[in-house]
């Protein structure tokens, strides 16, 4: 058992924990991380070497697993309840194998019996729409992923509270129909989400096309996959990093959304350029002070094309510090 207990001090509506993203140690990466469909995996680098041209990096291109960035997306489901009373189209680009969509359809579930919220995902490469379509999941080793795994979780309300999302919307399978070396393999229940999550092959660089920029549209989601656009860079170095096509992206991100719908980034420090030297200030959030970094060249281009920092989330590499992980469109922008 990771510490990961003793870190949880999240507080919200829904009860949720944060996420740790810590590894489980007794779990190997390559077996359940990267490699979480290898074949797949195979195919998809020899498709990132002829698609050059789109900067897809060859590390972990579709690596995700479910309730990952799970205070972000909660705060995503409390927003949309709030502001979006009548419901509004999701848009999840760069969904990978779909848990990030269905962690996202869980967390609103409750409030979602008349399907008022539609969730769609789109990956640009089409084997992981094929796959996430299936609705099969071997779990992982990762982030909240180890906790629906561990049997003594149940006795933590706040776990227990993710395992019962989970075991409500996924059946635990009999492995012998399924390619796969263990025996953790989920597959979505009959009809749960049937009218609310679907998934389509789709490039968030075309996302006029995609949406028809009808402003039905109240959410765009586009997390832990801007490096892809932008070039593998490490986070510390914005040298050669392709600022222009987050600029044409977010410009067309803002004119699909409606007034106060909002953009989620996530909180990879190599999608923020987070330069870890820059000093952070400190704001309050859930009636707690954070350390935030939000000033990097990929906030100003953000913040210039129309958005504002709602809600920060904890960084992946440095301790304490908290990134913008959600930003709203807003017709009235000035620097914070
Ligand atoms: C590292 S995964 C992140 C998955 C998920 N969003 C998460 O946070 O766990 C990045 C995904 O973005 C997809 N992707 C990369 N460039 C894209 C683009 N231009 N449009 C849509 N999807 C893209 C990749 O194929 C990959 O599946």
């Amino acid at each position: 058992m990771i510490n990961f207990f003793t870190q949880v001090s999240f507080k919200n509506n829904r009860n949720i924990p944060s996420d740790s993203s810590k590894q489980n140690p007794h779990v190997n990466p390559n077996e359940f991380g990267c490699d979480l469909f290898s074949a797949a995996f195979e195919r998809d680098k020899s498709e990132i070497n002829s698609n050059s041209h789109k900067n897809i990096s060859p590390q972990c291109v579709h690596y995700t697993y479910f309730f990952r960035n799970v205070e972000t997306l909660n705060f995503v489901a409390d927003y949309i309840e709030e502001n979006f009373k009548n419901g509004t189209n999701i848009a999840d680009f760069g969904c990978s194998y779909g848990q990030e969509a269905y962690t996202l359809a869980m967390l609103i579930k409750k409030h979602n019996s008349d399907k008022k919220y539609k969730i769609t995902g789109y990956d640009i490469q089409p084997d992981t729409i094929k796959i996430a379509q299936k609705g099969h999941y071997k779990l992982g080793g990762y982030g909240h992923e180890i906790f629906l795994l561990d049997q003594t979780a149940d006795s933590n309300d706040l776990i227990g509270n993710l395992k019962q999302l989970f075991n409500e919307s996924f059946n635990q399978a009999s492995t012998n129909n399924f390619d796969t070396r263990v025996n953790d393999v989920y597959t979505l229940k009959p009809d749960v989400f049937d009218g609310v999550v679907d998934f389509k092959h789709g490039d968030i660089s075309d996302i006029g096309h995609n949406l028809n920029l009808d402003h039905n549209t109240g959410v765009v989601i586009f997390k832990n996959a801007w490096y892809h656009l932008t070039g593998y860079v490490k986070y510390i170095d914005p040298k050669n990093v392709n600022f222009t096509i987050v600029d044409d992206v977010t410009r067309e991100i803002n004119k699909s959304l409606p007034e106060n719908g909002l953009l989620v980034v996530g909180q990879l420090a190599r999608d923020h350029i987070y330069d870890i030297d820059k000093p952070v200030r400190k704001i309050v959030q859930n009636e707690k002070i954070i350390n935030v970094y939000d000033s990097s060249p990929f906030h100003d281009i953000l913040i210039k094309n129309g958005f504002v920092p709602v809600f920060y989330e904890k960084s992946d590499v440095r301790e304490g510090a908290y990134l913008p992980s959600v930003w709203k469109k807003t017709n009235s922008v000035s620097k914070f």
